[in-house]
């Protein structure tokens, strides 16, 4: 095959909580990641030359070497040289869906998909924990996306537990097309407000984490008691970002007066989702959102929970 296209599901958080400093200068985070159906296309083209190339047609996505698509090809060519000798460097389209520096995992979810895509296309035969491995030096999400489902993430968030198939919940996203949040001002402001309350030993991370993972949330999930997921989902970001963005703050408040099973910001934000059962209530949900606030600058978005993590588009 000389080319591939891939889908690459967005993710969302369902639990977010931030332990306390690393020695790297990351967090140590306890998190539970869902998929969903939202999805950018990567398309992969060998190129029979040495260049990696990377484009995108939407004006916040960078078509240089910046873009971690890109960078996640040129990781594969220094991991891999023979491979990259013989069978030559790759065009990379990305079909963006996805909304940009939303809390979505948009670039990391394309990382994944061309560490995926050149897998298959320089039949290289690698493992996924392979290629997990090798997703977690570009971005502590990578690792994530390149299985999806549901899963319990700590450390950085690139060590991985699968955890049960969730029924496929509905949910709504809604965020701000002009408004986007970068994720490393969202980490330091936390740190400069609450590294008062960091767990600072390591036992004390390992204890909290044993607790989070004997406790509420892990323990819905096994039971797949959707009210109460809803119920526990919870975001230690929206601390710093809600405060500083009310207009992100207002979305959560207007989803929470249409009762849905729970809402929250997710990742380090701006978008905030709200689950559901049905679809048809996902859709209501979304037009209640859409009549109450009058702002052409809202894009909503009715998806659904998914299995999936990087596949091959049918
Ligand atoms: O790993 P990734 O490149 O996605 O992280 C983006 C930024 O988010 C990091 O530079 C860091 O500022 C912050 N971060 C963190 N702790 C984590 C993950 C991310 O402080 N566990």
């Amino acid at each position: 095959m000389r080319s591939y296209s891939l889908i690459a599901p967005a993710k969302i958080n369902l639990y977010l909580e931030i332990l306390g400093d690393r020695p790297d200068g990351y967090h140590e985070l306890v998190m539970v990641m869902q998929s969903v159906d939202l999805a950018d296309r990567v398309d992969l083209r060998s190129n029979s030359t040495e260049t990696m190339r990377v484009h995108c047609d939407h004006p916040l996505v960078p078509n240089d070497t910046s873009n971690l698509a890109y960078r996640a090809a040129y990781l594969m060519s220094q991991q891999f040289p023979q491979a990259f000798a013989q069978l030559g460097a790759v065009d990379i389209t990305i079909h963006k869906q996805i909304p940009v520096g939303a809390g979505l995992a948009g670039g990391s979810t394309n990382a994944a998909a061309v560490l995926m895509g050149l897998n298959l296309l320089w039949e290289l035969g690698l493992t996924q924990p392979e290629i997990q491995e090798l997703g977690a030096q570009l971005g502590s999400d990578v690792p994530f996306c390149v299985a999806g489902g549901t899963a319990l993430a700590t450390g950085r968030g690139e060590k991985l537990d699968t955890l049960p198939d969730l029924d496929k919940l509905h949910v709504v996203l809604a965020k701000y097309r002009s408004l986007s949040v970068s994720t490393p001002w969202a980490y330091q402001t936390y740190r400069q407000q609450f590294e008062s309350s960091y767990l600072r030993e390591t036992t004390a991370q390992v204890n909290r984490r044993r607790e989070v993972h004997s406790g509420a949330m892990l323990s819905a999930i096994a039971h797949r008691d959707s009210t109460q997921i809803g119920q526990l989902l919870h975001n230690d970001l929206e601390k710093v970002v809600l405060p500083h963005h009310p207009k992100v703050a207002e979305l959560q408040k207007r989803f929470r007066e249409s009762q849905p099973l729970g809402t929250m910001m997710s990742g380090s934000g701006p978008t905030v989702f709200a689950l559901t059962h049905t679809q048809a209530e996902a859709q209501q949900l979304s037009d209640q959102m859409r009549s109450a606030i009058a702002d052409p600058d809202l894009e909503l978005w009715v998806a659904q929970f998914s299995h999936c993590g990087i596949h091959i588009a049918q």
